[in-house]
């Protein structure tokens, strides 16, 4: 699918389906949308808003054939009122008007959206139009599971925003990636896989990434015990991966972990019972999936004079006669002695190691993306992710972020007396608390491995990263969360 910035005005716009976006109005059509109705519409949208039949409020939709004219199809979206209208809005209008088209059977589609950002537009778009067939059989049958869209116009935008949409689709693509790592069940993406990923895209940009996967061995040289301790009885090996993104001269130095559990039994403390969730626990590796992708798209919009590490300790936490039993002592790379209390508290074991290793790389800020604890969905559902942090300044750079993106977080306290729980009586703590405050706890536990890093925030996004209904820009499935927010994120240190 192509998408670019249209020349020409709406009502000279020859296609398929043309959609306009307005705010919401009352009464009259506002002078612009007025003129636009008596040229493309024949003064039909005046007649509805006459008859309060549509008023552009939020999620409505009008739309119908124009007739024999150079445009087949005309819908019309309502936005809401004017000041409530975000990013998100454009967005998520932008993924209706694409799924409008496609049902309307649209090969050319154009939008007329107000404001001069195409970004919003393109992402909405593109994200909706992803759809993952990769392990559907090619049925002559159904051929209409294919978008029919081929082509988008962003008609109404200055010259100039066309500039903006290349580097937008290496951002769509990224987060493409980071779905597609996620809903790739864990017979294909495995800790093999997540490593080839990184190497993949450190020889498709390498004057600006270059990649070191660590081996078993070498871990073990390291003294990444809890890592090791985690992928013991997989008959997978695991693999540490280590990305670095250099460009220009390095003002600030920073780096993202993600938690790569390609598949997570539950080890011993197996995963049973309704709600455990067992068959959806290739989604375990979305941290490193976005952490990976955000690599991806940092690579193709290269952000200057910067220095980032990506890094993820992968594994599987499955259960043999050399799986961890729950009472084993394990001693990660600070020397920390870890009793482990339940073997299904994995996530932050593996961590722990990749946490101490960021640390010792004397970053400035470290961000871990992890699917960390059930607990985290219980305390803010699907859609939010938990944002822990020890630094005011990178709070408030990865909530403007995430402002921006809609990818939503919201913040959870470090309560230090929480860690209590976690005391064990032979060794300096254990992996688990009680049920209470249980993401909480998990966020304390990962504390325990930084040192002389000054800034670090601990994303939970057990529940956004997968869905399982389309909403919004996102298809049924893996969301891609949180490579948009990551790459603005990382992209706000460039000078
Ligand atoms: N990977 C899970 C967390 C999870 C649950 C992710 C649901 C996505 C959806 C994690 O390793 C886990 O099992 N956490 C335990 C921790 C507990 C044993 C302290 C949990 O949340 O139950
Ligand atoms: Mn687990
Ligand atoms: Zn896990």
């Amino acid at each position: 699918m192509e998408i670019r910035v249209g020349a020409v005005a709406p009502a000279a716009w020859q296609g398929d389906g043309l959609v306009l976006a307005v705010p919401a109005f009352e009464g009259e059509l506002p002078a612009d949308l007025a003129r636009l109705d008596r040229e493309v519409l024949g003064g039909a949208l005046q007649e509805m808003a006459t008859e309060g039949e549509f008023q552009g409020k939020a999620d409505t939709q009008i739309g119908g054939r124009v007739g024999a004219g150079p445009i087949r199809k005309v819908a019309v979206l309502g936005l809401g009122p004017v000041d409530k209208i975000t990013p998100d809005t454009l967005r998520k209008a932008a993924a209706s008007a694409l799924r409008w088209a496609d049902r309307q059977k649209c090969q050319t589609l154009a939008l007329a959206f107000p404001g001069e950002d195409p970004v919003p537009l393109v992402e909405g778009v593109a994200l909706a139009a992803h759809r993952d067939r990769r392990f559907k059989t090619e049925s002559p049958d159904k051929p209409s599971e294919k978008l029919t869209v081929t082509t988008v116009e962003l008609l109404g935008l200055p010259a100039t925003a066309q500039a903006a949409i290349a580097p937008t689709q290496a951002l769509v693509e990224s987060v493409i990636l980071a779905r597609e790592l996620v809903a790739a069940p864990p017979n294909y993406v495995t800790p093999q896989t997540l490593a080839d990923t990184a190497t993949e895209l450190a020889k498709a940009h390498p004057e600006v990434l270059s990649v070191e996967i660590l081996e078993q061995e070498q871990c073990q040289a390291l003294g990444m015990g809890a890592f090791l301790g985690v992928a013991q009885a997989s008959e997978l090996p695991p693999k540490f991966i280590h990305l670095t993104y250099r460009h220009g001269e390095p003002q600030h130095k920073l780096a993202v972990v993600g938690k790569g559990l390609t598949f997570d039994s539950g080890g011993l403390n197996l995963k049973v019972g309704a709600g455990s969730s067992i068959e959806l626990m290739k989604i375990d590796m979305a941290g490193a999936a976005a952490t990976l992708a955000t690599a991806r798209a940092i690579a193709h919009r290269q952000p200057t004079n910067l220095e980032v590490h990506f890094i993820v300790a992968a594994c599987e936490n499955m259960i043999s006669g050399r799986a961890l039993h729950p009472g084993d002592i394990l001693v990660a790379s600070n020397g920390k002695h870890i009793e482990i209390d339940n073997t299904d508290a994995e996530g932050r074991l593996t961590l722990a190691d990749a946490l101490v290793f960021a640390d010792r790389l004397g970053v400035e800020a470290i961000v871990d993306l992890a699917t960390l604890t059930g607990a985290c969905i219980v305390a803010l559902g699907d859609s939010i992710a938990g944002l822990w942090a020890t630094d005011e300044d990178l709070v408030q750079r990865l909530q403007t972020a995430s402002q921006h993106t809609g990818e939503k977080m919201w913040r959870m306290p470090l309560e230090e007396p929480y860690f209590q729980q976690m005391k064990s009586v032979v060794a300096d703590f254990k992996n688990a608390g009680s049920r209470s405050g249980g993401s909480i706890t998990a966020a304390l536990f990962l504390k325990q491995f930084l040192d002389k890093t000054p800034a670090w925030a601990h994303i939970d996004l057990a529940g956004p990263v997968w869905t399982d209904k389309e909403n919004g820009y996102h298809n049924a499935g893996a969301t891609g969360y949180p490579v948009r927010t990551l790459t603005a994120w990382l992209e706000s240190y460039a000078t």
